[in-house]
């Protein structure tokens, strides 16, 4: 595991930009694992500077979601498939038909986690996931508690996800309850993992997830025992790292 301390948010988001360019100039039909919430748009906005500045090519890239809520058609503003094609696809040259996000609203939940994991495994497996890391531990929506060999699958949200999601819709009630997400065992089948995590709220879950024990209870702590992975955090992020990074 590497752990690099970024010396802001915007220095954080290009830095993953750059890793995420690097393995689409290696691999231009690369597959990519995307997060959404506030932490990933930076880098979005990186990548689609860097498209449209030196014409970074994302027409063969194939990209999987990491997850969506259940309920919400991809009209709704709060979907997260909204929110892709509003933060990234509509300003790239992504192929429509190389996106996958989970169906929020399939009637057979069931049918649809199990359609995304085959799908992934068709087009040849993630070859790099972006993830974000919730308050309590989650990464996509795979709360504590959580067994780690899921693949895709429904969610009950924790309350402080809601909590901490709510702040996107006009009231904690709009939150939807269940969510899609890819399972630990589909996260951590990706060839390569970035990790990000920005701000002070982030600092004690992010020492937990590296520095502590690998448990349930802290979904990303499972991420210590994958062979590639980059955590860039920002600086307010990484409070508590740094006496463990420069003393160890
Ligand atoms: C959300 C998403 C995660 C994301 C996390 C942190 O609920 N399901 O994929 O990484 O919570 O969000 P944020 O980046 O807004 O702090």
């Amino acid at each position: 595991m590497r752990v690099v301390i970024a010396k802001d948010y915007e220095d954080m988001s290009q830095r993953a930009a750059r890793i995420v360019a690097g393995q689409i100039y290696l691999k231009p039909n690369s597959v990519l694992g995307l997060a959404t919430g506030s932490t990933p748009i930076s880098m979005y906005k990186d990548l689609i500077r860097v498209h449209k500045e030196v014409g970074l090519d994302f027409s063969e890239v194939i990209t999987f979601n990491l997850d969506e809520y259940l309920g919400l058609p991809i009209s709704d503003e709060q979907s997260y498939y909204y929110y892709m094609f509003q933060n990234f696809f509509n300003h790239v040259n992504i192929k429509k038909e190389n996106i996958y996000i989970p169906n929020g609203i399939m009637d057979d939940v069931e049918l649809e986690c199990k359609n995304y994991d085959d799908k992934i495994q068709k087009k040849g497996g993630i070859d790099l996931q972006v993830l974000g890391i919730g308050t309590n531990g989650h990464i996509g929506f795979n709360e504590p508690d959580i067994k780690f060999e899921a693949t895709t699958h429904k969610v009950k949200l924790d309350d402080e996800t809601i909590n901490a999601n709510a702040r996107f819709f006009s009231t904690i009630e709009e939150v939807p309850r269940f969510a899609i997400s890819m399972g630990i065992k589909t996260i951590m089948h990706a060839k390569k993992i970035i990790l990000l995590a920005s701000g002070e709220n982030k600092a004690e879950v992010i020492f937990r997830a590296l520095f502590e024990g690998i448990t349930p209870e802290v979904p990303a702590s499972i991420l210590q025992l994958h062979q590639d992975v980059t955590v860039i955090v920002e600086e307010n992020a990484a409070q508590l790292l740094k006496p463990k990074l420069y003393h160890s």
